[in-house]
């Protein structure tokens, strides 16, 4: 009989990424077959019963793939112990536990993506993969050559240097500037952390692309299904979707 790994397996049943999954495990929250795992490589098969804080997890055969305009003052979670609005909470229609692909902060806006394919989670948010995310920021002040230059070159933040990014001056609104960042890592409040280290703060922020994938003429709210041309954007194979 096929055996996958546990972590693989969570993921595929659209739990979290895979990385996530390991977390999982190791924080003892995993049980296969009643009994609670305690190795990272344990395999399973399909018959196994896993189980995740008491609840049963099965395969979701449908997918679903979905691009949404994150508002300001959401979170890109899916449910908030202060009761604040939650990116899925939009999603209506759509019979799947769904989960928001990475994070926006609650105060950026824009594009992101929303699945129960821990798969397709994984591909777009691992490291290793340095998918591109640009980003529409307004910053006080006008950055010159010389910040512009230390920014492309990467930044010594408090978790480390970050990798080499993109910026460019596209536009003004009075003595502020309105730049196209891009990024390839995902780590927290980066865009902001980076442009406050060369002194100029983010005042907005807009996520408007991942990979070639770009938000187009949704409103902040509005959402829809990928499609084929969409995964291309992805630099992903087409994905059957329900
Ligand atoms: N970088 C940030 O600072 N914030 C976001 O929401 C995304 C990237």
């Amino acid at each position: 009989m096929e055996r996958i790994r546990l972590q693989k397996y969570i993921a595929m049943c659209g739990v979290c990424s895979r990385r996530d999954a390991e977390e999982l495990i190791k924080q003892g929250r995993v049980y296969v077959n009643g009994s609670k795992v305690e190795e990272m490589g344990l395999k399973i098969t399909y018959e196994d019963k896993v189980e995740i804080d008491g609840n049963v997890i099965s395969m979701e055969k449908k997918k679903y793939y979905i691009m949404m305009n994150k508002p300001t003052g959401v979170i890109s979670a899916v449910s908030d112990d202060r009761g604040r609005k939650c990116v899925t909470d939009f999603i209506k229609g759509v019979d799947a536990r769904l989960y928001p692909v990475g994070r926006l902060d609650y105060d950026t806006q824009g594009l992101i993506l929303i699945t129960n394919d821990g798969d397709f989670m994984q591909k777009l948010t691992h490291p290793s993969h340095e998918v591109w995310k640009t980003y529409e920021a307004l910053v006080r002040g006008i950055p010159d050559q010389n910040d512009i230059k230390e920014f492309e070159q990467g930044l010594l933040l408090e978790d480390g240097m970050t990798l080499p990014c993109v910026l460019e001056v596209i536009g003004y609104e009075g003595k502020n500037a309105i730049l196209e960042v891009m990024i390839r890592e995902g780590r927290n409040r980066q865009v902001r952390r980076m442009l406050e280290r060369i002194n100029h703060p983010v005042i907005r922020l807009k996520r408007t692309k991942i990979a070639s994938l770009e938000l187009g003429d949704l409103k902040p709210g509005q959402w829809r299904f990928l499609n084929s041309e969409d995964f291309k954007a992805l630099n992903m194979s087409d994905r059957e979707q329900a």
